[in-house]
């Protein structure tokens, strides 16, 4: 019996301690992790210099509220914003963060229509889910938000649809939950360049793909973009919950005081956890990332991409789709990996996705695909 909704549908096993990339179940049993508890905990579990910054803040004050002076939400932003004429604003979580950006594009250009891609996922909450392009998740929970609209993804001839009369544009570079489906750059210019011509605002949605995960601290650098406004959360402070939206300057006016808000926006502790993971992801640290990703890409091509029930592996960076011949479920590949130490996810389609922490190191990014490849030959055998 649960007390629980039913609306998660759980392994038979609890996590209860982690390590690094580590995490030991209630009966001892240790797993391999290449989720990060979904793109989260990008610098593993139980990270030292994480715990201290969280623990120091619990012994100072772990909640006050957004009507005082915070200097660590401060310092948080002026991390993000890197030196530009940009702004952000705290919440708690992905959904929260896009709702924040839809509610600031609507009121900043005084327009209501949204466009967004086939396949995206951008969250739970009513206006996130209304730019959400998952039928499943939808169903039952209409009406929607109006004035929200959908183009192919990665189609040239959508750049039709971005016309004057939207308020924005939302969008992945790599759409994690929708298949690990990365967009072409060319594609992302040109979109860029239609939403300027058009007073049209780009958001960006980097929750899943944001904090160093395809080796840049936000994937909208590998193309050299420049969105209105992009969204952040999971990674950002390494498993506390945040979110958080970043926005021009010039979009400030339209968050005034009173406009938007949020009781735990900004908590103490997710700030005192996040300063420190921004401090950590230097350029080191994700030209590190970068160095990693290219030997995993390597060893999955060599390993992995030549198994006959393989069809494609797509993603960039720590974020990894291997699409597999529906043949072979992926829930069962996921359930026999665990049974073998490994923790792995699945996407869109028959896709086995991988988001190990960044902290992993090339020997364990082997054992993770070694193990992958055994799982996979056997189960062929079994068919
Ligand atoms: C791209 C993207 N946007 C938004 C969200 C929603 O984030 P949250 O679950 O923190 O609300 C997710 C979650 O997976 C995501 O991958």
């Amino acid at each position: 019996m649960t007390a629980l909704f039913p609306n998660y549908q759980r392994f038979n096993f609890e996590i209860i301690s982690g390590q690094g990339v580590t995490l030991t179940d209630e009966t001892g049993k240790k797993y391999l992790d290449l989720t990060s508890g979904i793109g989260v905990c990008n610098l593993g579990y139980n990270h030292p210099i994480i715990k201290q910054a969280v623990q120091k803040q619990l012994d100072l004050v772990w909640h006050t509220s957004n009507l005082y002076q915070s200097s660590l939400q401060e310092k948080v932003a002026t991390a993000l914003i890197q030196g530009t004429d940009k702004k952000v604003f705290f919440c708690n979580s992905g959904t929260e963060a896009n709702e924040a950006a839809l509610k600031l594009a609507r009121k900043a250009t005084g327009k209501t229509k949204i466009l967004a891609f086939d396949h995206s996922f951008h969250g739970r909450t009513y206006g996130a889910l209304s730019a959400t392009d998952n039928s499943a998740i939808k169903a039952g929970f209409g009406p929607l938000v109006p004035d929200f609209e959908f183009a192919k993804y990665n189609d040239f001839a959508s750049l039709n649809a971005i016309t004057t009369d939207l308020a924005a544009v939302i969008l992945e570079v790599i759409q994690g939950e929708g298949g690990l489906v990365a967009a072409d750059g060319k594609w992302l210019k040109a979109v860029e360049k239609k939403c300027h011509e058009n007073g049209v605002l780009l958001i960006i949605d980097e929750v899943q793909t944001g904090m160093g995960r395809t080796g840049k601290l936000f994937s909208y650098q590998l193309f050299d973009l420049d969105p209105d406004i992009m969204t952040l959360a999971k990674g950002l402070a390494n498993g506390i919950p945040v979110g958080a939206m970043i926005g021009k300057e010039k979009l400030a006016a339209a968050f005034g005081p009173g406009s938007h808000g949020s009781t735990f926006g900004g908590n103490p502790l997710a700030m005192a956890s996040a300063a420190e993971v921004l401090q950590i992801m230097d350029q080191k640290f994700l030209d590190n990332v970068t160095q990693k990703a290219d030997f995993c890409w390597y060893y999955l091509q060599k390993e992995i991409a030549v198994l006959p029930m393989v069809e494609a592996i797509t993603g960039h960076g720590l974020m990894i789709g291997i699409h597999l011949d529906p043949k072979i479920p992926v829930g069962q590949v996921i359930a026999q990996l665990q049974q073998a130490g490994v923790l792995t996810l699945s996407s869109r389609g028959n896709t086995l996705r991988l988001l190990p922490p960044l902290v992993i190191t090339g020997s364990e990014i082997m054992t993770g695909i070694n193990q992958i490849k055994q799982v996979l030959e056997q189960m062929t055998v079994l068919k």
